[in-house]
């Protein structure tokens, strides 16, 4: 192959960077066969080029650089990868990148769901590519799929488990019965936790990751602070075992939803019934479902996460974008949010709930619980009471389908009740779809 290489610069040479690199590297001779070109990676940045990276690489030293502008002031490279995370000095490169009319490869969700404007803009006046495959789901296809094979739909529904740290330590909760903190110690110990695991166990990485997904499944640019959040560290190993003897497991789930032209947008523990597809999705690993007016429910699974998974991701866009280099068509898909739906509140929320309660131990606390709920309007399906000591006991209820703002205005008045002595849990939850 005689023809001029498409050269790569890659910024962040850490998990992601070097899965990157040696995924090209291990498959150079049918990437450039599949572009019709050589693509060859001509520098790599990293501020520390001294600690160890998850994957050996001899590097030549003078592909090694601490300097960005080696790769954004290069006329040859054709292919900026950022591989740093973050938006800060990310999202500075990343714009100076296309602004050079250097095509863009990410797999940084902060960015995408945080700039998503502002780089496709920047990206369509310079007429170059931005993709993002990796940002979602790992090395998951979900985000072409959408764009591309999915593109004759009508998107009604999106519901992910697209954050693997948590999926992990909710599973270890359930199968092991540990409470939250022995797990998410076992989720750091293993490397799927962050040092600061805030970002996955609060659920704002599932928040970035489904503004991406139903900005692109919606077409409407979602903004990630309109996302109603709540993380998975109030849970128990009681709640895992009582979901489970209700025939439920728990999730952390991103879900978007249109409903008559709005969109609901919510991440948070939710009960799903087992016969759920996504009930069976455990340990580390992401799955998004999807229902399409024209293909019905299609569901994605695999690795969310990690060097090689995120790697493949990446590679797979480096190579479209160098397709599109080649034969002269950058630039040709850009942003596709058209429309502006209107974001429901979360008060409008029509679901069941499963509620935990500690009450004291005397006739007539049902009844007087019972009571606010049917005041309410809210209608139970089940409840169980467990573990009575003769002082204090412990009753979960489930309720039928009902909106979000009674069951709020329900938990109010049982938080009042002297026979209350506490609300240990209350999580949403899924019928079967
Ligand atoms: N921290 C993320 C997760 C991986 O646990 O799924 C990167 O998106």
């Amino acid at each position: 192959m005689a023809e001029q290489p498409i050269f790569v610069g890659i910024i962040g040479y850490g998990k992601i960077g070097s899965g990157t690199h040696k995924t090209l590297l291990d498959n150079q001779e049918s990437v450039d066969r599949k572009v019709g070109r050589p693509v060859r990676v001509k520098k790599l940045v990293d501020i520390d080029w001294s600690s160890p990276r998850p994957v050996a690489i001899d590097i030549p030293p003078a592909m090694k650089t601490a300097n960005a502008d080696e790769v954004l002031e290069d006329p040859d490279i054709a292919i900026v990868v950022e591989c740093i995370g973050g938006t800060d000095p990310a999202l500075d490169y990343v714009l100076r990148a296309l602004r050079a009319g250097k095509s863009l490869v990410t797999s940084n969700k902060e960015l995408i769901a945080r700039h998503g404007k502002e780089l496709f803009d920047t990206a369509a006046q310079h007429n170059v590519d931005l993709m993002f495959e990796g940002s979602v789901g790992g090395g998951i296809p979900i985000l072409r799929p959408l764009k591309s094979c999915l593109a004759g739909n009508r998107i009604t529904r999106i519901v992910g488990i697209v954050n693997g740290t948590t999926n992990f330590i909710l599973t270890q909760m359930s199968q092991q019965h540990v409470e939250f903190q022995e797990a998410l110690a076992e989720a750091t110990r293993l490397g799927y936790a962050e040092l600061d695991p805030a970002n996955d166990v609060e659920g704002f990485d599932a928040t970035f990751k489904l503004a991406i997904l139903t900005s692109i499944a919606f077409e409407t640019r979602v903004q990630v602070d309109r996302i109603y959040r709540e993380g998975i560290t109030k849970l128990g190993a009681r709640d895992m075992e009582y979901a489970s003897q209700l025939g439920y497991t728990i999730k952390l789930l991103a879900i978007g939803t249109e409903i008559d032209g709005a969109l609901e947008l919510r991440v948070h523990p939710t009960l799903l019934p087992d016969e759920h597809p996504l009930a069976t999705v455990s340990g580390p690993f992401n799955a998004i479902f999807v229902r399409g007016s024209s293909v019905g429910e299609v569901m994605f699974y695999g690795q969310g996460a990690g060097t090689m998974p995120t790697g493949s991701a990446v590679v797979g866009d480096i190579i479209d974008v160098a397709r599109n280099i080649r034969s002269g068509a950058t630039g040709r898909v850009a942003c596709t949010c058209f429309e502006g739906k209107r974001i429901l509140p979360i008060e409008d929320l029509e679901t069941r709930y499963y509620l935990r309660l500690q009450v004291a131990d005397r006739p007539g606390v049902l009844a007087a619980v019972a009571k606010v709920f049917g005041e309410e309007g809210v209608s139970l399906a089940s409840v169980l009471q467990m573990d009575a000591s003769g002082e204090s006991a412990e009753i979960v209820w489930l309720t039928h389908t009902t909106k979000e703002r009674q069951m709020q205005q329900s938990l109010q008045r049982i938080s009042d009740l002297p026979e209350v002595h506490e609300i240990s849990g209350c999580i949403r939850a899924e019928a079967a779809e």
